[in-house]
């Protein structure tokens, strides 16, 4: 008459108070009487009491734990019982009670996802609570918390979307459950108060510091110069380009507080282009041309013939419909009768210049050259000019879809039903093949640039503008200033500054060069990956040089693959040298994007 043991336990699970007493009974019954047993390895609470009780057919035992230790919170124990016919057993699980402590409560560290960190130690699991200035901080969309549950600790974040000086300050945790609660408070340090309080207030500063330095200078350097001059005439002819250096300095520093503003360097003639001037803009976009004269000596020598501008005539177009306007006239949709020799007419994009100053005449001109020597295929195509009669007109290729970032905004999950009142087509959501097609050919527009010397200084998604077949190029029509406003930053009444796409060297320094270029490619596939997001969107201007220039850079866009967003921070290296090289970048999404093929179909 064998049976294998039964057991039965008094409890399934047992909540304890930490520092309590507890007794555990186990009855195992079976013939024969079995042995039985609790298992107390690694339990911390002590056990002293293991009492042995015989009844007929039960073998009952029980364990009395004292002063029961929160280390044995979750502890598993369990019941064996055994003879000879077998062997079963029974567990159950402890719950120790204690009140919360804060274990760890660590200064926020200053990365570009800043958080404080913490573990909060309690059973039943405490709820916790962040104080600030005597005031709970609700979590949002900048500031939450994000934390994971152990069996009896929490351990989390408390995480700081793009802080800013202004959540500086003493943050303290309340931890409470239902034996008590705790607090401890920590001080987070951001950012330092930035160095400007009103809008422009610092630019003007600046500029009127350098414009009085310079003047200064001038003044001084005039009369210095004179006397070198004369001195290093008479003792040596060699040295007399040494002395081009300061003055170049400082012209240049005059044009540096104005980098996107038409700079007129008075006369201008084919060989004044050659001597430099730090800032030409550009017509249809604006390209502020800079930095490197070298251009110029390789595709401007005097001793070349100057460029050819091919010149329409008045009457070869026909204004259409108007596509936009800016401070300086309006864009029109045109026809172009005899410019393709394939095609008797043809759509074209036309700028127009009212009223045009001599001066304005003569960047119009200036500008027209330096277009027609910028032929690819990812640049927006220039065709010529018609001036015979006002207004001035620049005659464009016609980009159907308009500009990028409008482009993305409308292809974006958030897009409207309607669009400048015409219904969406349905499905037009970019998927992320097309996504690294826009990007690899902006990067091949860039290529370009670079290899031309030209140092773009707004490139954006604005600036871009995308025709049939998802075929995206570099080039708008000079109006993002007035319809983009706000992605700009007004500097002294009349400079507009893209802080939002500008690396730590441009903001502070204006120093711009092919690396702030790369910089602002960076934003650019931040812009595509978030469907045309502003950057820094939550943060107002005086915040965005703040975070900027201490070193912050963008957040990673919720559909962006772990590849782009390398690039991205390779594109925003504080060093300019140590950013990644466009032609890189170029190679890099060209590779990305085969992965999945484009589907070109989604606009016609
Ligand atoms: C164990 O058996 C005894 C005697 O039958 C009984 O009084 C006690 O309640 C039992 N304990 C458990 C945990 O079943
Ligand atoms: C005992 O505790 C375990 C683990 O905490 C749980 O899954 C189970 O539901 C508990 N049982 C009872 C009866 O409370
Ligand atoms: C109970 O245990 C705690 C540590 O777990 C110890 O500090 C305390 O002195 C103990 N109390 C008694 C009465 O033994
Ligand atoms: C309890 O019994 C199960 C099978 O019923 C066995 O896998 C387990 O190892 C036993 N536990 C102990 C502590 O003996
Ligand atoms: C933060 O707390 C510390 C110590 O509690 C105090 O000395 C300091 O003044 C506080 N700082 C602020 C900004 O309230």
């Amino acid at each position: 008459d064998l049976d294998l043991p039964d057991i039965s336990v008094a409890h399934s699970n047992l909540t304890v108070l930490e520092g309590g007493n507890v007794t555990l009974s186990c009855n195992g019954s079976g013939s024969p009487v079995p042995e039985v047993d609790w298992t107390v390895n690694g339990l911390h609470s002590i056990n002293t009491h293991q009492s042995n009780v015989y009844w007929p057919n039960i073998h009952s035992i029980n364990l009395t734990l004292v002063n029961v230790s929160r280390d044995d919170n979750g502890f598993v124990l369990t019941c064996i019982s055994e003879n000879v016919v077998g062997m079963t057993n029974v567990s159950l699980q402890l719950a120790v009670l204690f009140p919360p402590v804060i274990l760890r409560l660590d200064e926020p560290e200053r990365r570009h996802h800043t958080c404080i960190e913490f573990t909060v130690r309690g059973f039943p699991h405490p709820t916790l609570r962040w104080f600030r200035k005597g005031h709970e901080i609700l979590q949002s969309e900048y500031i939450r918390m994000e934390m994971e549950h152990y069996q009896d600790y929490l351990e989390g974040c408390l995480t700081f979307q793009n802080p800013t000086h202004y959540d500086n300050g003493n943050y303290t945790l309340v931890a409470s459950n239902s034996l008590g609660s705790v607090t401890k408070t920590i001080y987070g340090y951001f950012l330092e108060p930035p160095f400007i309080e009103d809008e422009g207030k610092l630019f003007n500063c600046l500029f009127t510091f350098v414009m009085s330095i310079a003047v200064g200078l001038a003044g001084f350097g005039f009369v210095f110069l004179i006397v070198i001059f004369v001195l290093i005439n008479k003792y040596s002819r060699r040295n007399k380009f040494g002395i081009k250096g300061p003055v170049a300095v400082i012209s240049g520093e005059e044009d540096s507080a104005s980098p996107l503003h038409h700079v007129n360097h008075g006369i201008v003639t084919p060989c004044s282009l050659e001597a430099g001037p730090d800032a030409v803009i550009i017509g249809m976009s604006r390209i502020p041309v800079i930095e490197n004269p070298q251009y110029f000596r390789h595709g401007h020598n005097c001793n070349k013939p100057t460029t050819y501008v091919q010149h329409i005539k008045r009457r070869d177009i026909v204004l259409k419909r108007e596509l936009g306007e800016g401070a300086f006239g309006k864009v029109f949709l045109a026809e172009c009768y005899n410019l393709s020799p394939t095609k008797d007419k043809m759509l074209v994009a036309v700028k127009t210049l009212k009223d045009p100053t001599l001066t304005a005449r003569k960047d119009f001109q200036r500008e027209a050259e330096l277009l027609t020597n910028l032929q690819h295929e990812h640049i927006v195509k220039f065709y010529g000019v018609c001036v015979d009669g006002d207004p001035l007109i620049m005659v464009f290729e016609y980009m159907k879809h308009g500009d990028l970032n409008k482009f993305l905004r409308a292809h974006g999950p958030d897009a409207m039903i309607l669009v400048d009142g015409q219904p969406m087509q349905p499905n037009g959501e970019l998927g992320l093949s097309q996504m690294f097609h826009i990007a690899t050919q902006i990067a091949a527009g860039m290529v370009y640039l670079s290899s031309q010397h030209f140092v773009h200084r707004d490139l954006a998604t604005r600036n871009c503008l995308v025709g049939n077949g998802l075929l995206v190029k570099i080039g708008d029509f000079g109006m993002s200033r007035d319809i983009y406003s706000s992605d700009y930053y007004r500097v002294g009444g009349y400079t507009m500054l893209p802080i939002r796409w500008m690396p730590p060297e441009s903001i502070m320094y204006r120093k711009f060069s092919t690396e702030s270029d790369v910089w602002s490619f960076g934003v650019i596939m931040w812009e595509i990956f978030t469907y045309g997001k502003q950057p820094w969107f939550q943060l107002s201007n005086n915040e965005v040089i703040e975070c900027i220039t201490q070193g912050r850079v963008l957040d990673r866009p919720r559909l962006c693959p772990k590849e782009v967003y390398d690039l991205m921070l390779g594109c925003w290296q504080r060093e300019p040298q140590q950013r990644l090289n466009i032609k890189d970048i170029q190679k890099v999404l060209y590779a990305l994007g085969k992965a999945t093929p484009v589907y070109l179909d989604i606009l016609g």
